[in-house]
């Protein structure tokens, strides 16, 4: 492509160092389409004739039909998918196929390439994760008044129902949305046209070619376009904080299927066994979603440093923007997918959870508010006064509820048998009743609104 200005060829190093198409093949489809707008408008301009856009179109039309049949060939002296989609044309059409570059650079090729390629990531991300929304309401719908201990520190803290616990990941997952969807509507603007860096004088129609590719509007620095990745930075950036959120989820799995808790009962398509332990079933899925939030992170950090310094307009560095954004594309829409079939196959074992809502004095925070609202007791000294009832109870073993009024009272004169009425696990939910709290009211409230949110009524 440069042979004019060079008396040498590259050495094999140079070729090997500076290939990208073993991993920009993966945007093909995009730089077809790149190429088709780009000499419509060349057309349209009157910059090619009409009849040399019309040869030049459906050549195009030709290589990606080649490619969607054979893949794309990864030649290291066609060095990228720009050129070796060029290189093909040039095959098929002759020398018409060098107007096709006409008033563009590989530089603002690629840039508009890889924005197509990260905003369909986008959108992906956001089907994906709607699909996870979807799964967790059914759940929490189900088990809107399932009864299991809430934890601080990993410690039984308050009883609160599985419908909430679960609600609390649909949270996660809408902010996740919306970061995704707001980096969509940053990044709607077409580089094409910027050309190397510093415009074109061809009187090209930027307008034109970011209509045509479905951006609202062309950007508005040509230095800029060619030379900033902050929109790959803002994808990998929602997928790292995605990713985060179904790690902690596959956390809760994982310790919910361990034996000591035994809360749930994984999907045996989603579990593995060991080759030595014949009663294993490994919550091998989690696990991997909880190891590929690393791998995402890493990612993030990757282009980062590529990005970091880097003095304008496009350095080589930026080839390096690709590889991590693929893989935590690809990472991503695994783990949303795991993460999804898992949470509408497991088994909740709401037995099991009960049983351990009652344990660990989970109601005890529900015997200081009784303290406060029925005896009018100042909230410190009624968390003394539990305080002491518990530490009586663990020294019998026995729950809260199973003390006798007489050792409340010589506690305390001011208890009365009205107070057991608080103790249940069921009255604690239920008294959680302030907006947002655990109360099955409240979840099933907000169920019907994410149920409505997400287009299911
Ligand atoms: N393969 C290159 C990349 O991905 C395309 C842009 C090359 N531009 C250049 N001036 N060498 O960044």
């Amino acid at each position: 492509m440069w042979g004019g200005r060079f008396a040498e060829g590259p050495s094999a190093i140079m070729r090997e160092i500076n290939a990208s198409i073993p991993f920009d093949k993966a945007l093909w489809r995009q730089d077809i389409t790149a190429s088709k707008a780009h000499v419509a408008m060349l057309g349209a301009q009157g910059i090619v004739s009409a009849e040399d856009a019309a040869t030049i179109t459906t050549g195009l039309d030709r290589v990606a039909a080649e490619y969607e049949a054979h893949g794309v060939p990864e030649n290291w002296d066609l060095e990228d998918i720009h050129m070796t989609t060029e290189s093909r044309l040039a095959e098929l059409i002759g020398p018409v196929a060098g107007r096709l570059h006409t008033a563009r650079s590989r530089n603002d090729q690629v840039a508009t390439d890889f924005r197509l390629w990260v905003r369909e990531a986008m959108e992906q991300a956001d089907a994906g994760l709607h699909a996870l929304q979807v799964a967790l309401v059914t759940r929490a719908d189900e088990h809107a008044d399932s009864i299991m201990p809430g934890f601080t520190h990993l410690q039984t803290a308050q009883p609160v129902t599985l419908g909430h616990h679960l609600m609390a990941y649909y949270e996660m997952a809408a902010r996740d949305r919306s970061r995704f969807a707001d980096a969509r509507a940053r990044m709607n603007q077409s580089p094409l046209g910027a050309a190397a860096l510093a415009g074109t004088g061809f009187p090209i129609d930027r307008h034109a070619t970011a209509a045509a590719l479905g951006f609202d509007a062309p950007t508005r620095n040509s230095l800029d376009s060619v030379s900033d990745r902050d929109f790959a930075l803002d994808y990998l950036m929602a997928a790292a904080q995605t990713a985060l959120h179904l790690s902690r989820l596959a956390e809760e799995f994982i310790i919910w299927a361990s034996q000591p808790f035994g809360f749930v009962r994984l999907p045996d398509s989603l579990s593995t066994g060991s080759s030595i332990m014949p009663q294993k079933k490994n919550p091998d899925a989690a696990e991997l979603v909880r190891g590929h939030a690393g791998r995402i992170v890493g990612c993030l950090t990757s282009l980062m440093i590529t990005m970091k310094g880097l003095p304008l307009a496009y350095s080589k560095d930026m080839q390096d923007d690709k590889p991590p954004v693929f893989e935590a594309a690809g990472l991503l829409t695994l783990c949303i997918a795991a993460m999804t079939g898992m949470v509408e196959a497991t088994t909740f074992r709401t037995d099991r959870m009960r049983a351990a809502a009652e344990l660990g004095y989970a109601t005890a925070t529900d015997l200081a508010d009784w303290l406060v609202r029925q005896a009018g007791i100042p909230f410190r000294e009624a968390h003394h006064i539990t305080g002491s009832a518990v530490k009586l109870a663990e020294s019998r073993g026995i729950a809260l509820d199973q003390l006798p009024l007489a050792d409340l009272q010589a506690i305390d004169a001011r208890v009365d048998e009205r107070v057991y009425a608080a103790l249940s696990v069921e009255a604690s939910v239920a008294a959680r009743a302030s907006y947002g709290g655990t109360a099955p009211e409240q979840v099933k409230a907000r169920v019907a609104e994410a149920r409505v949110a997400l287009g299911l009524e």
